[in-house]
């Protein structure tokens, strides 16, 4: 990318972070609302931190098929809540037992276990709310069908369920085979859906919605193997959650199977075959391209 580019790559990301954190203020239940503790604590896991790259891919999708920024907000926030519920209980003592998360404490040490049970099942809830509470799509089957791919993608056939499979690896040699299965699920299947969603909220015909669903799948694989690199090389001050989690948790990721050279060079292969599935898609495809870009060489 030419410096004029990426600087206005960054000026479109920070713009769409910002009009991501309002939807989310405005969605998420006031503090000074009973029970005021369980809206304190949804608002803290959910504002003022995260990359919102799931929010960034709704909107790049999104303005492919000319869908109105409103309708993409909604559905951004949505896709976000289920993310943001998802982190609460994924560092739960009972699943990875983190202690940081956006570089700050996490929910259930900031409030305390029953709290953080119940920020993630209030944000689960509240997705649905937000996609279901008004129009995002051009008829009412449409959006009835986009409602039901976001709760494939977050139940036991999407994240829920690559969560159990996380949990039930703990410990255990898997091979590429599995571990690409476990990821497609537990992060890939939100991330696909962001794309979907957004390419949904607008008009695209199904060779688009083909190619973008073919960039999604690869892009939502590649996001995990990122964070299974990252978890390894990078540093806690840099991550905002602990380094070194996975190794410590004994768990399965791309590095303990592959090595961080062969898993960097992996993710370098499966970014040339995210971008070449939007070739057909042309200039229109710009911020995608750039995003993928970026989930392979972000800092954190
Ligand atoms: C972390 O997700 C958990 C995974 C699914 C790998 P992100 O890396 O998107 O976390 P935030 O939202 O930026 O904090
Ligand atoms: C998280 O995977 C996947 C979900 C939260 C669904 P990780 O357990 O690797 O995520 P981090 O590293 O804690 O963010
Ligand atoms: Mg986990
Ligand atoms: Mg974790
Ligand atoms: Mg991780």
């Amino acid at each position: 990318m030419t410096n004029t580019a990426q600087q206005d790559f960054a000026g479109w990301m920070s713009h769409i972070q910002q009009r991501t954190e309002e939807a989310l203020s405005a969605a998420l239940p006031d503090p000074g609302l009973a029970p005021e503790r369980l809206h304190e604590a949804m608002r803290y896991a959910v504002l003022g931190g995260g990359k919102r790259v799931r929010p960034l891919l709704v909107h790049a999708a999104g303005a492919i098929g000319g869908a109105q920024p409103e309708r993409l907000d909604r559905i951004a926030c949505a896709v976000e809540l289920i993310h943001a519920y998802s982190l609460v209980h994924d560092d739960m003592p009972c699943m990875d037992d983190d202690v940081l998360r956006r570089g700050k404490p996490t929910v259930h040490v900031e409030y305390d276990e029953a709290t953080a049970l119940l920020v993630g099942d209030a944000l689960q809830t509240l997705a649905f709310q937000v996609l279901a509470s008004a129009p995002v799509a051009d008829s009412s089957s449409r959006q009835l069908g986009m409602i039901g791919l976001l709760a494939m993608a977050s139940g036991s056939r999407g994240m829920a369920g690559g969560q159990a499979i996380d949990l039930a690896a703990v410990g255990k040699q898997l091979d590429l085979r599995e571990l690409e299965f476990m990821h497609i699920h537990k992060t890939g299947a939100l991330i696909r859906s962001s794309v979907l969603l957004g390419a949904q909220a607008g008009t695209v015909d199904g060779a688009v919605l083909e190619r973008l669903d073919r960039y999604a799948k690869l892009v939502g694989l590649l996001f995990q193997v990122v964070d299974d690199i990252l978890d390894a090389e990078a540093d806690t001050a840099t991550l905002g959650k602990t380094a070194g989690k996975d190794a410590d948790n004994d768990k399965p990721t791309y590095v303990s199977l592959l090595g961080v050279a062969d898993a960097r060079r992996l993710a370098g292969e499966m970014l040339d075959e995210a971008l070449a599935a939007l070739e057909p898609l042309g200039e229109r495809a710009g911020r995608l391209r750039d995003l993928a870009d970026y989930i392979v060489h972000r800092p954190f």
